[in-house]
């Protein structure tokens, strides 16, 4: 990500995360999606693509309770405990997901599938908009293979020409399809989340 002039990384979202010992500020681009949309229940499993630090996982954690569970994935690894939740350490483009499920106690399809992976930017505007797509599409493919008819999907996009056909494909995939550009997402970012709600 470019830094402009108006770049604090200690802003209030990151002072507030801290405070509420979340691993990462980006856990209230989860929170305002899920306040919105209702996303996440007790009792129900998430899968968490690109998981590290763990924030999006803690925040589903303590939804889903203790009746629920969470399975993260990431390259990097995640260093909150929590007691619900699972974090394997790959690359998702290379994990074969039905052993890593078989060999945690995870029975798919998931109640919900959230996804906030994202490249490590260039700089390279039309490199990284390719990569973020792939992840993108890497998601919406595990979403289509396992999450549940009338489960939720989150996914991080970089915004690109590449806008319309994914927005086309996942309204073909669930029954409504919101465009969120989070509060917290700063200013200068060229994020947006997918939100799939009720797969079809
Ligand atoms: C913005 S961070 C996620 C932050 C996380 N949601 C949180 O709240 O703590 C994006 C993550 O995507 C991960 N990622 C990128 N490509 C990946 C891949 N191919 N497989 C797994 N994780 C990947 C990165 O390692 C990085 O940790």
């Amino acid at each position: 990500m470019s830094r402009s002039k108006g770049y604090n990384p200690r802003d209030r979202f990151f002072l507030k995360a801290k405070e509420e010992n979340f691993a990462a500020r980006s856990v209230y681009k989860l929170q305002e999606i899920d306040q919105r949309f209702k996303i996440i229940s007790s009792g129900q499993t998430v899968l968490d693509l690109g998981c590290s630090p763990g924030s999006w996982s803690q925040y589903a954690s303590q939804k889903v309770g203790n009746r629920g569970r969470v399975l993260g994935v990431d390259l990097s690894p995640v260093t909150v405990k929590l007691e619900n939740a699972v974090f394997i350490e790959a690359d998702l483009r290379d994990l074969k997901l039905e052993e890593v499920f078989q060999s945690h106690g995870f029975q798919p399809p998931f109640d919900v599938v959230i996804s906030d992976m994202a490249p490590k930017t260039t700089g390279i505007k039309n490199t990284d908009q390719a990569r973020s797509l792939e992840l993108c599409e890497l998601a919406v493919d595990v979403a289509q293979r396992f999450l549940k008819p009338g489960g939720h999907f989150v996914c991080k996009f970089f915004h690109s020409n590449d806008f319309a056909g994914l927005r086309k494909q996942l309204q073909a995939n669930y029954k409504k399809v919101e465009i969120v550009k989070p509060e917290s997402t700063r200013t200068m970012s060229k994020e947006i989340f997918f939100v799939g709600i009720s797969k079809k």
